[in-house]
């Protein structure tokens, strides 16, 4: 409903419902704020945007007072100025006047405050009572509790968009301090950094400064995975030195949030690991060369397989995380210009799976933007942890849960942090979710008229009449009060919109594609019952739909051997060569012996990437390459949408761009060279392909996963894809080392006693491919079966532990989970 009101004599009509400030604001009119924040629930706490309203005694907080019809304001009314003015004092009482020293300085709200309403001096002087400080929740960030105006921001946006609730108020007037409540809580993502608007928390990770005018910032699009959020980074000197969000608050597809990897992962590009020149191997030694060198290198290399062994003996594995313009240059290298039809992409490990699922439930390339979860009543998140793998969106599902009171279903494994908020959580075991969804089909949907009349109903309606809650229940190991109230949920009222959100694990896990397809059933079941759907694919790679992209537009006559086959082919002696770009094999492929066997039978082996990765070390020429801040281009995110990167440093040593070290690589051999066209030109035609959505449903062959054996568990690593991301030996990443963190281990106390395992007791973990020893924690959150493993990315080493096994329709490597015999150390 509109109302009418004035505001400082203009009238303005606006929704109901809304704030005073919301409407000022809208309307461009201004009224000074400290602890209001637009992502944030108003905490009223600074008093600074109080305004007066006609007929109403005392002024009122802005932020936090509703409109109403015929309401008149006035929002610098002499007694709001001074009222302000005293708020203003009573804030500075003990605020330390360190602002030369302090790291706001320059873009602090306290001093834009007090510079704006002329505040020369502090009238009054309170000595603060001393603090008992306690370390601050995480070693990235500083805490400067002198300097706190207790605005309350950072317990909110902890509590509220990061469902932490880490820290908290404690004690009350000047001896009030914000302090850790639950810092193992704390996943050091820097929400709190970001909304502190003084001093009071500061970033702890770069050893450079530089004052707001003294620094570049630079719009760009995060290149740690493949949510796309925007941000700026900032350099001083060639170095970047932070991230902001400040002024991309309300960009899509993050709202100013982000990852403890986009906001303090940024300094990799400046590590002393470095490549700086390309490399050549001389038996057991490096030699460094110039790019001269390195071209004839590959030339001769290259032209000698194509010679002896054909095109079809070359193989390329590119990285997911490139540009798009990269990307081109890559996949028109290979099938155009070494005529190879060998060449695919690390999105065969996250997309791959989904591709066809999406297709056949949007009938495109539509996955949609996280602007439907506010816009779904219901949200079903299945297929992993977010808050590991996709910080951003897990935020985006808090935040619409409290803004709109949807609701939240979580399906998956192990515990996440999404299942605190969730309305149903259905926590179930290893290769269970088939029988869940199909549960869900058939206690909340077979009923429905829509359904029933939808074209291959009798089908799925066979599919799923084993499927009562209670056989779920029992197969699955779930709660059934949870179940029934996910059967009530997704049941709802008839014309819900919901979304699903789907991790990257369903996909990697043995029968991912038939679970993929058993949850696109409940979708599609839930779009013939009358309800709409909005299906939402994580991708772990910042650019794994760019990929998709360079493939499809730049197609071959044959579609060549997938990432995990190659491996195979080289086995089999198929291919001689291979050129890996950006991607480590060793690190991303289960059975690590199996592929490092692989690579040891090449022929040649060529590695373009910034560091020496652990397939790098086993390169023969070796080239180095820049990270997304040296260079410009576009990815294309999870939503689908093409993204801008943008250069905000100069390339470091003589590292070159992945397209540009392939074009000249082409000029110089004198390959046939096609440009496949700006990214900008192929990208509309490509999103806009439309494909023959499925009629009906999928048909889903169901086996259940063999149960667990008396010494045996499940390992089922929650953050395997999260690892992939610039090595994770924590040398790259200053902040890794700061986070000192090692994987973590949790099984169930019952398996353990059974097991005889006792807390803190190492274990030794074997199947047929190797061997680890861990130490698992004990935890009740486990389901009885299961060993999680959260790694913090740091090395694992659980590759080594799992068969070279991949699904044969997608070619995605099964990494989700492999049986482990535990014995003690
Ligand atoms: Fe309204 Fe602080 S902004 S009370």
């Amino acid at each position: 409903m509109t109302v009418h009101l004035t505001i400082n004599g203009i009238e303005i009509e606006a929704e109901e419902k809304k704030t005073i400030l919301e409407v000022a604001r809208e309307n461009g009119i201004y009224i000074p704020t400290l602890c209001y924040h637009s992502h944030l629930r108003p905490m009223a706490s600074c008093r600074l945007c109080v305004v007066d309203i006609e007929g109403t005694a005392v002024p009122k907080a802005a932020c936090t007072t509703k409109i109403s019809e015929g309401m008149k304001i006035h929002t610098n009314s002499g007694r709001v100025r001074k009222m302000r003015q005293q708020a203003m004092e009573l804030i500075l009482m003990h605020h330390p006047l360190d602002c030369p020293v302090c790291d706001k300085g320059g873009e602090c709200d306290l001093q834009d405050l007090s510079y704006e309403m002329g505040i020369h001096e502090q009238p009054f002087r309170a000595k603060r009572p001393e603090f008992e400080i306690q370390p601050f929740c995480t070693p990235l960030i500083r805490q400067w509790p002198e300097r706190c105006v207790v605005c309350l921001r950072c317990v909110s946006v902890c509590k509220e968009v990061v469902g932490n609730a880490a820290i908290s108020l404690k004690g009350t007037g000047y001896g009030a301090i914000i302090t850790p409540v639950a810092p193992e809580m704390c996943n050091s993502c820097g929400e709190c950094l970001s909304v502190c608007p003084v001093g009071a928390l500061t970033e702890a990770v770069s050893p450079v400064r530089g004052r707001v005018w003294q620094i570049q910032r630079t719009r760009t699009t995060c290149g740690q995975c493949g949510v796309g959020c925007q941000m700026e980074i900032s350099t001083y000197d060639n170095l970047p030195i932070n991230v902001k969000t400040d002024d991309v608050l309300e960009e899509p597809p993050n709202k100013g949030t982000l990852c403890v990897r986009g906001r303090f992962f940024y300094d990799y590009p400046v590590s002393d690991d470095r490549l700086t020149q390309p490399k050549i191997r001389k038996g057991e030694e490096w030699v460094s060369v110039d790019w001269d060198s390195a071209y004839e290198d590959a030339i001769n290399h290259l032209r000698e397989t194509l010679k002896d062994q054909g095109p079809e003996s070359i193989g390329m594995i590119v990285s997911s995380r490139l540009l798009n313009e990269d990307l081109l240059a890559l996949v028109s290298f290979a099938r155009r210009g070494l005529k190879t039809p060998h060449v695919d992409g690390s999105y065969r490990l996250d997309l791959a799976p989904q591709l066809d699922i999406l297709k056949a439930v949007t009938g495109g390339l539509n996955p949609a933007s996280l602007e439907a979860l506010k816009a779904s009543q219901v949200v079903i998140v299945a297929g992993g942890d977010l808050d590991l793998n996709a910080q951003v969106v897990a935020n985006r599902i808090r935040m619409a849960k409290r803004d709109v009171r949807n609701k939240v279903v979580v399906v998956n494994t192990f515990k996440t942090r999404l299942d605190k908020i969730a309305d149903a959580s259905l926590t179930c075991h290893v290769g269970t979710e088939t029988p869940v969804f199909y549960g869900l089909i058939r206690e909340a949907l077979s009923d429905q008229e829509g359904l029933q009349k939808a074209e291959g109903w009798e089908d799925l309606s066979k599919q799923i009449e084993d499927y009562t809650a209670e056989a779920v229940c029992e197969a699955a190991h779930i709660d059934p009060a949870q179940f029934k109230k996910a059967v009530t949920l997704i049941k709802g009222k008839g014309e819900e919109a919901i979304s699903f959100v789907v991790g990257t694990d369903l996909g990697r896990s043995p029968e991912g594609l038939q679970t993929l397809k058993a949850l696109a059933n409940l979708a599609l079941a839930c779009r013939a019952a009358g309800k709409t759907i909005h299906w939402i694919p994580l991708t772990a790679y910042a650019n794994a739909w760019g990929t998709v992209m360079a493939q499809e537009m730049v197609p071959g006559d044959d579609p060549g051997l997938r990432y995990g086959e190659m491996i195979r082919a080289i086995h089999e002696g198929k291919i001689r060569a291979l050129i890996v770009v950006e991607e480590d094999p060793l690190l991303s492929l289960p059975h690590s012996v199996y592929v490092e066997e692989a690579l040891r039978k090449l022929d040649y082996l060529m590695v373009v990437d910034l560091f020496e990765s652990k397939t790098a070390k086993m390169a023969h020429l070796l080239m180095p390459s820049v990270s997304f801040m040296e260079k410009e281009g576009s990815f294309i995110n999870m939503e689908g949408t093409l993204k801008t990167v943008s250069r905000l440093m100069e390339p470091i040593g003589e590292a070159r761009e992945v397209a540009r070290i392939f074009r000249e690589l082409a000029g110089k051999m004198k390959l046939e060279w096609e440009d496949p066209g700006r990214v900008t030109e192929l990208y509309e035609p490509w999103r806009r392909r439309t494909v023959e959505p499925l009629k009906g449903f999928y048909h889903v062959a169901y086996q259940p996963t063999r149960a667990e054996e008396n010494s045996h568990l499940f390992l089922i690593p929650a953050e395997f894809l999260s690892n992939h991301h610039y090595g994770t030996d924590g040398q790259h990443v200053k902040a890794i080392g700061m986070l000192g963190n090692t994987p973590e281990y949790y099984m169930n106390p019952e398996d353990a006693t059974r097991m005889g395992i006792g807390d803190g007791d190492p274990v030794i973990l074997s199947t047929p491919e190797g061997d680890l020893t861990v130490t698992p924690i004990l935890s009740e959150e486990v389901n009885e079966g299961h060993l999680i493993l959260r790694s913090h990315y740091r090395e694992t080493g659980v590759q080594g532990l799992f068969p070279f096994v991949l699904d044969e329709e997608t070619g995605t490597p099964v990494t989700g989970v492999v049986r482990v015999k535990l014995k003690k150390s």
